[in-house]
């Protein structure tokens, strides 16, 4: 039995070293990077989550919305963290229309980021788990399973691919980019370096504010993610143990009978 597992161990690792070299699959080119909240025991940071929000505000908001994301969570443990006083100002900046009484008013903690679609760019709450930088071998899932799908990795990629060239086709600009699937995309590069000024000092190059946004992202898409993989941890050892106990059991149940075994 040992054997088999060992077996069974090898050959999955082999797998995963084996995708490493095919990731990216076959649209763009996403490159492996290491965010704080990869791997089993990942947490996301706070600071650079409140350094994507800056971005996110003074840069990609300009044409991207993000309305599946409440305002108030900015305020949540183990995401932003910012304190409630400084997220009701963040949301007094924006305007939306009341439900009830169809007015216009300032939005509150309560509702969420608003919707853009004005440059007809796609609304980046669910972004980071709608993209899949890293496809599994033979789509088994198991380099997934230990990088995760590489939502993040394809923002930071596409935010950071791009060769400079640019054309026209009808009528439209369209920017060459290694990562995005067509190798053009319709995005102005919207990132250059000291576009903003961190508050935090930090030196705002594209690769920094790439970075930040992308993990940002990833945050708006699973803000729970650290809840959902303590859960998992905790179900693993209590399965590990139950199984452990259940042989022992199985064990010594049937041990007067498997003892005596009988030639035939
Ligand atoms: C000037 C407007 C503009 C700004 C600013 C902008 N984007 Fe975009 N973005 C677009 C448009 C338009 C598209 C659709 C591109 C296409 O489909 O070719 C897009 C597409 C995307 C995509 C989707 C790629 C895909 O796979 O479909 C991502 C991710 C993205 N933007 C992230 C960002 C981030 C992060 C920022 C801020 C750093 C940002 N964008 C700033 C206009 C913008």
């Amino acid at each position: 039995m040992f054997r088999k597992i060992a077996i069974s161990a090898v050959s999955a690792l082999c797998l995963t070293t084996g995708a490493a070299f095919a990731a990216g699959g076959e649209g763009g080119h996403v490159e492996d990077h290491a965010f704080s909240f990869e791997g089993p025991f990942g947490t996301f940071d706070e600071h650079q989550l409140q350094r994507g929000l800056q971005v996110f505000t003074e840069v990609c908001s300009a044409c991207h919305g993000m309305k599946f994301v409440p305002i108030r969570s900015l305020s949540d443990e183990g995401g932003p963290h910012l304190p409630e006083d400084q997220v009701r100002a963040y949301a007094a900046q924006f305007s939306v229309i009341d439900k009830e009484t169809g007015e216009e008013r300032a939005a509150v903690p309560a509702d969420n980021f608003p919707a853009n679609t004005g440059a007809g760019a796609p609304d980046l709450s669910l972004m980071a788990k709608a993209r899949a930088g890293f496809h599994g071998p033979y789509g088994l899932g198991i380099n997934q399973f230990f990088r995760g799908i590489g939502g993040p990795e394809y923002i930071y990629s596409v935010l950071t691919g791009y060769t400079g060239e640019e054309k026209e086709e009808a009528g439209s600009t369209f920017y060459e980019n290694h990562a995005f699937s067509t190798g053009w995309i319709a995005m102005t590069p919207p990132l250059s370096d000291d576009v903003i000024t961190y508050q935090d000092g930090t030196p705002a190059t594209v690769h920094q504010m790439a970075e930040d946004v992308s993990a940002f992202l990833m945050w708006a898409a699973e803000p729970h993610m650290m809840a959902r993989k303590s859960a998992g941890f905790k179900a693993v050892i209590f399965l590990i143990l139950l199984s452990s106990l259940l042989y022992l059991t199985n064990k010594k149940l049937w041990s007067g009978i498997k003892g005596k075994k009988t030639h035939a």
